[in-house]
């Protein structure tokens, strides 16, 4: 366990009201003892539990319980916490705590400061097996899933109820090591240069109109911005989208494929990662017209003529870098997926059945089959688009890691 990625950060634990509460002290003294700075707030219901004055020494901070107790020096208390945290805890997590998050209530102390916080969210559930497995209670750990709220899945085993069951709060060591794993995985990518493309390409026809295709580049988006959060400098070459920037990364934007080609090659040299989730159009039209094209009776003929292929003009550059293509098919995706791969030079490729209305373009989840240079390949099921990022990003940071194993950092000439 690499406790030193817990030094100096600050983590604010929420304690809810349930049985599994005296775990939460251990848990608290293990992230204390790895280095980070633990502040804890308490439910009304937690005191019922274990009294605040547990959680003081062992935090060695003062705890916060009351929105409303006689201020002491003048500092809106849930704002405050929620500001420092680098990272939020609820451990057990009850599942009214999970409703109440879930919906955006703030009712409380510790509801108000989840609802004012930008940290990371952990939830590590505890409750009897019916009320973890009544639907209300999976739709809102699944609404906070895809908010992006971390979920540390509950154990199985003997209930404080008396059945057997899921439900448990896991061991201490277990929540504090997927603590300790989110701060690791925070800075696996530092150091490296990142450049991911994403959207679709525009090729103009004329001032109004051009030829384009469905990408939203939501996929593209959501992998620059996992890389960024794992600390990557991280370049995204967008084509127009509806989306906000990814924080943390640097945007260039552009419209056609010939000026996405343009702004990757000028990355390219200094660049140790590209992933190039990016639709770029095979075609533009050979003319551009500089006014308007009028509508006449007959029929309008376009010519279009080849675009420059970018990816596979990176694979022929290519030196130190790794690169990751997708491959959008409609049918015969292993076939395909497996010639653009050897074609352009790729590590790995990506493919996404586009025909799938659940998969590719325009979707919030995707569906894909990752296939390697050396011949592995994996089939992943269907998952948020945040999520196949993060998956992406853990592939790119072992080929990495391999990359370097097989440097001789000794050898001469
Ligand atoms: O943006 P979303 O709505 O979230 O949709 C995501 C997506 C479906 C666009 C994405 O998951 C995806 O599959 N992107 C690749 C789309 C594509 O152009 O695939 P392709 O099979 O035609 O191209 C293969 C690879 O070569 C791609 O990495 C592509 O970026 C690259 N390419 C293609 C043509 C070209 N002229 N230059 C290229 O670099």
């Amino acid at each position: 366990m690499n406790t030193s990625v817990l030094q100096g950060k600050k983590i604010v634990v929420g304690v809810t009201g349930g049985i599994a509460v005296y775990k939460a002290v251990d848990v608290v003294s293990k992230l204390r003892k790895a280095g980070a700075e633990v502040h804890v707030m308490m439910t009304r219901e937690a005191t019922e539990f274990v009294t605040e004055l547990t959680f003081r020494e062992i935090s060695g901070q003062p705890v916060a319980q009351d929105m409303w107790a006689k201020v002491q020096q003048y500092n809106v208390e849930h704002i405050a916490l929620a500001n420092l945290a680098d990272l939020m805890l609820i451990v057990p997590a009850t599942a009214n705590i999970l409703a109440k998050a879930a919906q955006g209530i703030a009712d409380d102390l510790v509801t108000t400061t989840l609802l004012a916080t930008k940290a990371p969210l952990f939830f590590a559930p505890a409750m009897n097996t019916n009320m973890l497995e009544h639907p209300a209670t999976q739709h809102n750990l699944t609404l906070l899933r895809e908010r992006g709220a971390h979920i540390i899945e509950p154990a199985t085993g003997h209930l404080a109820c008396g059945v057997e069951g899921k439900g448990r709060l896991p061991e201490p060591a277990v929540i504090v090591e997927a603590v300790l794993d989110y701060f690791a995985e925070a800075k696996s990518l530092q150091g490296k240069k990142v450049l991911v493309t994403a959207g679709g390409t525009e090729e103009p026809l004329d001032p109004v109109r051009f030829l384009g295709n469905r990408s939203t580049g939501r996929m593209g988006y959501a992998i620059a911005e996992a890389a960024a959060r794992r600390g990557a400098e991280t370049i995204l070459v967008t084509g127009p989208t509806g989306l906000d920037l990814p924080v943390g990364v640097r945007a260039i934007k552009v419209r056609s494929a010939r000026e996405m080609e343009q702004a990757v090659l000028e990355e390219y040299d200094s660049t140790d990662v590209v992933i190039k989730a990016a639709a770029v159009a095979d075609y533009r039209p050979k003319e551009t017209s500089s006014q308007k094209i009028k509508k006449s009776d007959g029929e309008l003929t376009l010519t279009l003529v080849r675009n420059p292929d970018i990816l596979y003009e990176l694979g022929q550059k290519k030196k130190h870098q790794l690169l990751v293509g997708f491959a959008a098919e409609t049918n015969d995706l292993e076939d395909y997926a497996k010639k653009k791969l050897e074609k352009k030079n790729l590590d790995f490729i990506v493919a996404n059945d586009v025909s799938a209305k659940d998969a590719g373009f325009g979707t919030d989840t995707n569906r894909v089959q990752i296939f390697y240079r050396d011949g592995r390949e994996e089939s992943q099921p269907l998952m948020s688009k945040t999520k196949l990022a993060g998956l992406i990003l853990d592939r790119v940071k072992e080929h990495l890691n391999e990359m370097y194993e097989g440097i001789d950092l000794f050898s001469k000439g």
